[in-house]
């Protein structure tokens, strides 16, 4: 039998929360909690608009690579933010966007 492993992610400000197997993106989490995430290269990791910044758990996180750290760099995303379509999930997070407090205010 095999067991399905999931984690949990929980979205700031508004409290939503998926649970999601193992290894899913942290922007296919977003997508499943129907929470958008700002994008224009699909999720291939060029465009560094799917920033998020990680609240709790990013000791759980991969490293940063240097591809990442160089995306960022070249697109001037915000140091303290990781790239959420790079990102597969290995344990709980709480995550968080500048935009998503506007998202909710609606
Ligand atoms: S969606 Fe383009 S870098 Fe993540």
């Amino acid at each position: 039998m095999i067991e399905l492993v999931e984690v949990l992610v929980r979205f700031r400000p508004s409290g939503r929360s998926v649970r999601v197997p193992l290894g899913t993106t942290l922007l296919e989490a977003s997508r499943r909690a129907e929470l958008p995430v700002a994008r224009t290269c699909g999720g291939d990791g060029l465009c560094g608009r799917c920033g998020l910044r990680i609240l709790s758990g990013v000791a759980s996180l991969p490293r940063e690579a240097e591809d990442e750290m160089r995306v960022k760099r070249n697109q001037r995303v915000d140091p303290a933010e990781r790239l959420a379509c790079r990102i597969a999930l290995t344990d709980d997070v709480e995550v968080t966007a500048r935009y998503w407090a506007l998202e909710q205010r609606g």
